[in-house]
C-alpha cells in the first residue's frame, strides 16, 4: 500500500483540514474572479510579438493537462476529506486558467477557435504520468511546480509589458500568478506538516523532487523542444531562474538548510539545480 492510502493520523487530517478551510475561505473572500467580466478583453493588443502568443499557447497546453492531474489526485485522496475538498477546489481554479489563456489567444486574433480545439485534443493523445509514486513526493513536486508556474506567469507579464504591452493579457497573467502563488502556499504548508511529523523521511523526498524537477507535460508535445527553447530565450523560466527564484526561496520558507539537501549517499560537487523542463 502506498502512502497515498495510508492516511491514518487524525491529527494530520485535522491540521490539513484547517489549512484547507483557511485556503478556501480566503479564496472566496479575496481571490475569486470572472473570466468574462474581470479581464479587459477590449484592450487586447493585436500587434503583440507572435512569439509571446506561442509562449501563452505553451502554458495553455500545460494547464490543459488538468484531467491527468486530477485523474491521479482525486481517487487517491478518498481517505481524506481535506485532500478531496482541496483538489475539488484546486481543479476548479486550474480549469479557469486554460480557459482564460485560450480566450486571450482567440480575442487577440493570434489563434482561431478551431486551433484551440486542436491543441486541446492533442493533450488527450499523450497522457501525462505522475512523476512520483509517493504522496509526500507528490506534495513536494506540486509545491515546486506551483511556485515555478507563479514565477513563469509573473515573468511573462513583464515580457509582455516590455514588448508592446497588452492590458488584457497583463491583467490575466497577474490573476493567474496570484492563484498559483496561493496554491504554492497551500502545498508548502502541507509539506511543513510532513516535515514536522518526520523530518528525515520528508527531506529524502524533498531532495529527490527538487534535484530532478521538470515542468509537467510540456515535453509531451511533438514540438516541445521549440517551445522550451522559446521559454528560455525570453527568460520566462530556465535553470538559473529555477535555482534563484524557486529552489532557494522554498528552502528558506520551509526552514531547510542547504546542507540538509545534500544527498547522504553521494555528495553533489556543485549547487544542485533542477532540470527545469
Ligand atoms: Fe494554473
Ligand atoms: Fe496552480
Amino acid at each position: 500500500m502506498s502512502d497515498f492510502e495510508q492516511w491514518d493520523d487524525p491529527q494530520l487530517e485535522a491540521d490539513l483540514w484547517r489549512l484547507y478551510r483557511d485556503f478556501f475561505d480566503k479564496a472566496e473572500r479575496k481571490r475569486r474572479w470572472c473570466i468574462q467580466t474581470d479581464i479587459p478583453w477590449i484592450d487586447c493588443n493585436k500587434k503583440l510579438n507572435p512569439a509571446i502568443a506561442d509562449i501563452v499557447e505553451s502554458f495553455c497546453v500545460v494547464e490543459l493537462y488538468l484531467p491527468d492531474y486530477l485523474r491521479n489526485a482525486i481517487p487517491k485522496s478518498r481517505p481524506s476529506r481535506a485532500r478531496s475538498w482541496f483538489y475539488a477546489n484546486w481543479g476548479y481554479e486550474e480549469s479557469k486558467h486554460s480557459l482564460a489563456l485560450g480566450d486571450w489567444l482567440v480575442h487577440s486574433g493570434m489563434r482561431s477557435e478551431s486551433q484551440i480545439a486542436d491543441i486541446a485534443s492533442q493533450t488527450f493523445q499523450y497522457p501525462w504520468q505522475v512523476p512520483h509514486e509517493s504522496l509526500i513526493a507528490m506534495v513536494a513536486y506540486t509545491m515546486v511546480q506551483e511556485r515555478a508556474t507563479a514565477l513563469t506567469y509573473r515573468n511573462l507579464r513583464h515580457r509582455v509589458h516590455d514588448d508592446r504591452g497588452d492590458p488584457a493579457l497583463e491583467h490575466l497573467l497577474m490573476r493567474l500568478a496570484v492563484d498559483e502563488q496561493a496554491h504554492y502556499s497551500f502545498f508548502r504548508e502541507f509539506m511543513q506538516l510532513f516535515l514536522k511529523r518526520d523530518r528525515d523521511g520528508s527531506l529524502e523526498h524533498l531532495r529527490r523532487v527538487m534535484h530532478t524537477f521538470a515542468m509537467p507535460a510540456l515535453h509531451l508535445l511533438a514540438d516541445s523542444s521549440q517551445r522550451i527553447a522559446q521559454i528560455k530565450e525570453f527568460r520566462i523560466f530556465d535553470e538559473e531562474l529555477y535555482f534563484r527564484d524557486v529552489y532557494l526561496p522554498i528552502l528558506e520558507s520551509l526552514g531547510v538548510e542547504r546542507s540538509e539537501m545534500k544527498n547522504r549517499v553521494s555528495q553533489p560537487k556543485s549547487a544542485p539545480v533542477g532540470v527545469g523542463f
